[in-house]
């Protein structure tokens, strides 16, 4: 996707993208001596992304929230890190998420990320995890010191009360205008609707489900939802996204987003 990105830049025969297999322990020497060999960056994957964000000399705001990067940029002797997950949830999405309802499934990192990008871009988010403390813990954490708008009001029986988004048990699906899987159910043939609080036959069309996990062709969870007739964002385009956003940082140059799209599904 990269280097197909970059050949349409005209970059090809300057810039090169590629894969590096490294060991946790081994992960800061080799970021180390990075620079020095000609790169000017590098995308960071499970499991090295606090890790690369601990490492770095400076941070974007939302590496700095998030505590985790996954794109770095090595410039004038520093590390820097960058959080491209959160912009690429949102760059996928259909329509702005300012003031809508969201669920986020999970307590990982892609969550942390999730919820960082949709609160501080105007949305109350809900966190339902499995084991409900990480969710709990994840929410705390991030509401910290950011403006969001973690915080709505209704109208019950004629009185107006506030209600907040934050860490939740049990939940009506109807009630959220996005889904956000961040959990890794399905990536292994896992039913999402046995292993997450979901009905299959509870989506209307006003949602729009995001799914993380992706593989040969739409997850499980994704086509129950399409067959409703809801909006639906798979995790390869998160991906792509991700990436244009990590090019741009890297080159400050336009990323050609359907010869990415088309290189990523092939
Ligand atoms: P990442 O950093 O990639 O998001 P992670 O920290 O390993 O990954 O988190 C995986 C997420 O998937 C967690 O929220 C995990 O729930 P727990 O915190 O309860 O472990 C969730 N998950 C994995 N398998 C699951 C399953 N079968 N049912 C529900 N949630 C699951």
């Amino acid at each position: 996707m990269q280097n197909a990105a970059l050949a349409e830049l005209g970059l090809g025969e300057e810039w090169r993208y590629e894969a590096i297999d490294v060991a946790p322990e081994e992960f800061e020497a080799r970021l180390r001596a990075m620079p020095a060999e000609g790169f000017v960056g590098a995308n960071v994957t499970v499991p090295h992304k606090t890790t690369a964000f601990a490492l770095a000399d400076v941070a974007s705001e939302g590496a700095g929230r998030i505590g985790a990067a996954n794109t770095l940029v090595f410039a004038a002797g520093q590390i820097q890190a960058h959080n491209t997950d959160a912009g690429g949830l949102i760059a996928a999405l259909p329509r702005s998420p300012r003031g809508a309802r969201a669920l986020v499934l999970g307590a990982g990192g892609a969550a942390r990320a999730a919820v960082w990008a949709l609160r501080t871009e105007g949305a109350i988010v809900d966190i339902w995890n499995r084991t409900g403390a990480r969710a709990e813990q994840i929410d705390i954490e991030l509401t910290g010191s950011i403006q969001v708008q973690d915080s709505f009001e209704i109208e019950l029986n004629g009185v107006r009360i506030q209600v907040e988004g934050g860490a939740v048990t049990e939940f009506d699906q109807n009630d959220y205008e996005l889904i956000v899987n961040t959990t890794a159910v399905g990536l292994h043939g896992e039913d999402p609707f046995v292993e997450l609080p979901l009905r299959r036959a509870g989506f209307d069309e006003r949602v729009v489900v995001a799914d993380m996990v992706y593989g040969e062709g739409p997850s499980t969870l994704l086509q129950a939802a399409a067959a409703a007739g809801a909006g639906v964002v798979d995790g390869l385009e998160i991906l792509v996204q991700q990436g244009a956003l990590s090019l741009r940082i890297w080159t400050n140059r336009e990323p050609p987003l359907d010869v990415m799209r088309a290189a990523a599904r092939a």
